[in-house]
């Protein structure tokens, strides 16, 4: 993970620096530091913590002041968190930030220490910047020669922005696989991790693609091939605007993101329906392709892979296609068997995460057919993928998911109409009626957002002191559990685990006593009375239960303590509308726990690596 920047321009670097990488905190946020050229020295400010710890450090030590420099954000893979692991490093002559993992660090590092090289850090990003310096000693005033020679040594991820002590106000800058773009403003010029960066000073960027190579001088912006040859790259424009990647009011970015979420759906599904139906064509999807699939295989992470357990319940009872959805970290190295003829849908908001780009390189070479569901223009899986489908979030800055999670969800759903009419399982009167309750969806989140913010509120009240809590359901709603289990716990730091109801009897339910709540979801007509059965089991042994339920439900007071209710739709729809009351009652839980709502310990939005 890590975010790193760069900037070469006429305004104070220091200052934006630390202002574009404050829009990259998401990515990481264990240290921080900068390189600017001052007085045409290289200066390095860093410092373990958060980034107002740089900037108070910045304070008391000075601010380095120039023009250009370098910038970094971190989530510590190789050595602890610590001032001396913060980047960037140095080597000779060169300094350097990066994100990524160097696969091969530890023959590179003996090599160079053979050579007499001397390392103060445990990162891998040291042995690349020595590694530099051990090049560009060979290529003396030649920095592009330098990264050329050096990344044909390298294994694994990076993005990396480089200054050269002897090329003041110029920064390099060169990507394998970790995300890179180029901003292009009116006489300054940007590398970011993430588009959000530069969203304030400008909206063009190049994206640099694998291997490729950018220098940034006052002359603006030039990009080699991996050999050094000059590339005329297509300029990109930014689609999201500032206040997108702002608070805009809101305290935490969880809960902007949270009310968000309508819009978000209509954005995201009001042009793929036309005569009202499901119309992908744009995405490369069309009926008589999809009627050739024979299965299909959902690989994702985290909260993106909840969402594929709900599309994997909706694509089954429609489509009668039969669905597997896997971890992506288990699909790549379990031999999926998987062939031409069947379908692999990636899901993913960054498109960058390591384990779902690889299962779907694999899946690509074991011949299927690739579908990718990403929210970020121009990532890696998006890229990559056959088939894609862009999911209109924005961006997404809070680091647990909400309002990607819940386009993925109205996306997997207009698949699944797609696919069942293809399929000949529902004719085009009945998708149009689905697709219509479809439209619905964001008038009801609206809804649950006006009435339910007060009572999840005292729900989370009654969570905050528990140390362990389950979150059961059958069918959708179990698969909606794992994700309101998933955000509780990622953000309030409550253990917490999702089962599946009819289950418990088996094991779980001896963990259950009166300091254990338990949130019970029960949003399925046709399930209801089964789900209230199991309520009633733990209930019988002393938990404390939140229900989570249709509103035209009923049931007996005596099963449950306290009750959300979530707008009617039909069954098969309910995930959407009841995720809401999830996503709250995890977001106030962690205010009232004083938590970082936003950077949660120990967890980044994105991560590029294993
Ligand atoms: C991280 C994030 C999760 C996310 C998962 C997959 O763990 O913290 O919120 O669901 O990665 O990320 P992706 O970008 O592939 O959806």
């Amino acid at each position: 993970m890590c975010g790193i920047v760069g900037y070469v321009g006429y305004r104070d670097c220091s200052e934006v620096l630390v202002s574009a990488l404050t829009k990259l905190e998401y990515r990481g946020y264990d240290s921080a530091g900068i390189a600017v050229f001052d007085n045409n020295e290289i200066k390095v400010a860093k410092s373990k913590g958060r980034l107002a710890d740089l900037v108070e450090k910045m304070k008391t030590d000075g601010k380095p002041e120039g023009v250009a420099g370098i910038g970094h954000t971190r989530w510590a893979t190789h050595g602890e968190p610590s001032d001396v692991n913060s980047h960037p490093h140095s080597g000779a002559k060169v300094t350097i930030v990066h994100n990524g993992i160097i696969e091969n660090y530890k023959e590179l590092k003996k090599f160079l220490t053979d050579k007499g090289a001397k390392f103060l850090s445990d990162t891998d990003t040291e042995v690349v910047a020595k590694l530099l310096g051990y090049y560009y000693k060979l290529n003396p005033g030649k920095p592009l020669d330098t990264i050329v020679e050096t990344i044909k040594e390298l294994e694994g991820s990076f993005a990396l922005g480089v200054v050269f002590q002897d090329f003041p106000d110029v920064v390099y800058a060169v990507r394998r696989e970790s995300p890179l773009i180029v901003g292009v403003g009116k006489n300054e010029s940007f590398i970011a991790s993430d588009v959000p960066a530069i969203l304030q000073y400008t909206k063009d960027y190049y994206l640099l693609e694998h291997d490729e190579i950018a220098k940034l001088d006052c002359n603006g912006v030039e990009i080699f091939d991996e050999h050094g040859k000059k590339l005329e790259k297509e300029l990109l424009t930014a689609d999201w605007d500032m206040d997108a990647a702002e608070k805009g009011g809101y305290p935490h970015f969880m809960i902007k993101e949270i009310h968000e979420q309508p819009s978000s759906i209509k954005t995201t599904i009001t042009p793929r329906i036309s005569n009202g139906l499901p119309d992908l064509k744009e995405c490369s999807i069309d009926l008589e392709k999809l009627r050739k699939f024979k299965q299909i295989f959902i690989v994702a992470c985290g909260t993106a892979m909840h969402a594929g357990m709900v599309g994997k319940y909706v694509i089954e009872k429609l489509a009668r296609v039969s669905v597997t959805v896997d971890i992506a970290s288990e699909f790549r190295y379990r031999e999926p068997l998987i062939s031409k003829g069947d379908l692999v849908i990636i899901i993913s908001q960054s498109g960058e995460t390591a384990d779902s780009l690889a299962a779907m390189r694999l899946a690509k070479k074991l011949g299927a057919s690739t579908l990718a569901i990403v929210n970020a223009k121009g990532s890696s899986i998006a890229r990559e993928a056959d088939m894609l489908i862009y999911t209109h979030a924005g961006p997404e800055i809070a680091v647990a998911s909400t309002k990607a999670y819940i386009v993925q969800l109205a996306v997997m759903y207009l698949f699944a109409f797609d696919l069942a009419l293809a399929k000949g399982m529902i004719d085009e009167a009945e998708c149009k009626r689905l697709t219509s309750i479809l439209q619905d969806m964001p008038s009801l989140i609206e809804t649950i957002l006006e009435t339910e913010l007060e009572n999840t509120q005292y729900v989370s009240n009654q969570l905050i002191t528990a140390e362990s809590l389950l979150y059961i359901g059958r069918g959708l709603d179990y698969a909606l559990s794992m994700e309101g289990s998933l955000k509780l716990k990622e953000i309030s730091y409550i253990h917490s685990e999702s089962y599946a109801a009819g289950e418990l009897k088996h094991g779980t339910i001896s963990l259950i006593t009166k300091d254990m709540p338990v949130i019970a979801v029960a949003t399925q007509s046709a399930l209801l009375d089964k789900t209230v059965s199991n309520i009633k089991e733990v209930k019988a042994r002393g938990a404390k239960v939140i229900l989570i339920a249709r509103d035209d439900f009923n049931v007996d007071e005596d099963a449950y303590d306290y009750i959300v209710r979530v707008p009617k739709t039909e069954d098969l729809f309910m995930p959407i509308p009841a995720a809401v009351p999830l996503q709250l009652i995890a977001y106030y839980t962690s205010v009232l726990r004083g938590n970082d709502v936003d950077k949660p310990r120990n967890l980044a939005k994105s991560v590029t690596v294993e």
